[in-house]
């Protein structure tokens, strides 16, 4: 019998999509592990966000399927998906809700019901992993593009994902912040988290990649593991 789905942590197959008449993957397939770090380069337009896109079930395929953990994305919703694979976007601030720092960390909590001596243990560990414990109070609004990114990464982590998507996370960062981050990405890393990072940035991808695929046109022309 045809095996329908494999054991790979995601798996496209077969993904056909389209926005409106311009069609961007024609039969695509992808497995992702996820005890690896796997980069995704490719020029503008090749379809990476597209593709991460699909991959959490933001936009549906026209055909085809994408599996987390063998589970059917069409048929899970998007907190089901959220609770397995956390997704920073390129522009953290589309993320932030809370006023601070520690509002923005205690609301998805506390907004589920959870008890405030937990929200308070839990907040203090994130706010020591994310480097956040000097700008736990002040207004998210006023932070910078680094520290609002890390804000957002830290309450991705309050749901301790398996796997976490990142679209060109080194964007507006400058030399010392982009240290910051590939320490903490390595750490992630480190823990057992799989990562898939869209970067356009090749020497921040060469220093942390596990894979790295290169999408053409909605078509994998390159797909290499790194020693
Ligand atoms: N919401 C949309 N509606 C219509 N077309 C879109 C939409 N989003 C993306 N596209 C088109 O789909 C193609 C792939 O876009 P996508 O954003 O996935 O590329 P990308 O590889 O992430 O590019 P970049 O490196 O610039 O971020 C592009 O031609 C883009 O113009
Ligand atoms: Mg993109």
């Amino acid at each position: 019998m045809k095996k329908l789905v494999n054991d790979k942590f995601i798996s496209i197959s077969n993904l056909i999509f389209s926005y409106k008449k311009n069609n961007l993957f024609n039969n695509f397939n992808l497995s992702l592990d996820n005890n690896m770090f796997t980069s995704i380069i490719g020029e503008n337009g090749s379809g990476k966000t597209t593709l991460t896109k699909l991959i959490c079930g933001m936009i549906t395929p026209n055909f085809g399927n994408v599996f987390i953990e063998n589970r059917d994305v069409s048929k899970m919703n998007l907190s089901e998906v959220g609770n397995i694979i956390g997704y920073l976007f390129q522009n953290p601030e589309k993320q932030i809700f809370g006023e601070s720092v520690i509002d923005e960390l205690s609301f998805a909590m506390k907004f589920n019901g959870i008890s405030i001596d937990i929200i308070n243990g839990k907040v203090e560990h994130i706010l020591e992993k994310f480097d956040l414990e000097e700008i736990k109070d002040q207004k998210c609004h006023l932070l910078s593009h680094g520290e609002k990114q890390r804000v957002a990464l830290s309450t991705i982590f309050l749901k301790n994902p398996k796997y976490l998507i990142l679209d060109e996370p080194t964007t507006g960062l400058d030399v010392l912040r982009k240290e910051m981050l590939y320490k903490l990405l390595n750490n992630i890393k480190n823990d057992g988290v799989g990562i898939l990072m869209i970067s356009h940035d090749l020497e921040f991808v060469d220093k942390l990649s596990d894979r790295i695929i290169m999408l053409e046109n909605g078509r994998v022309i390159k797909d290499e593991y790194c020693s």
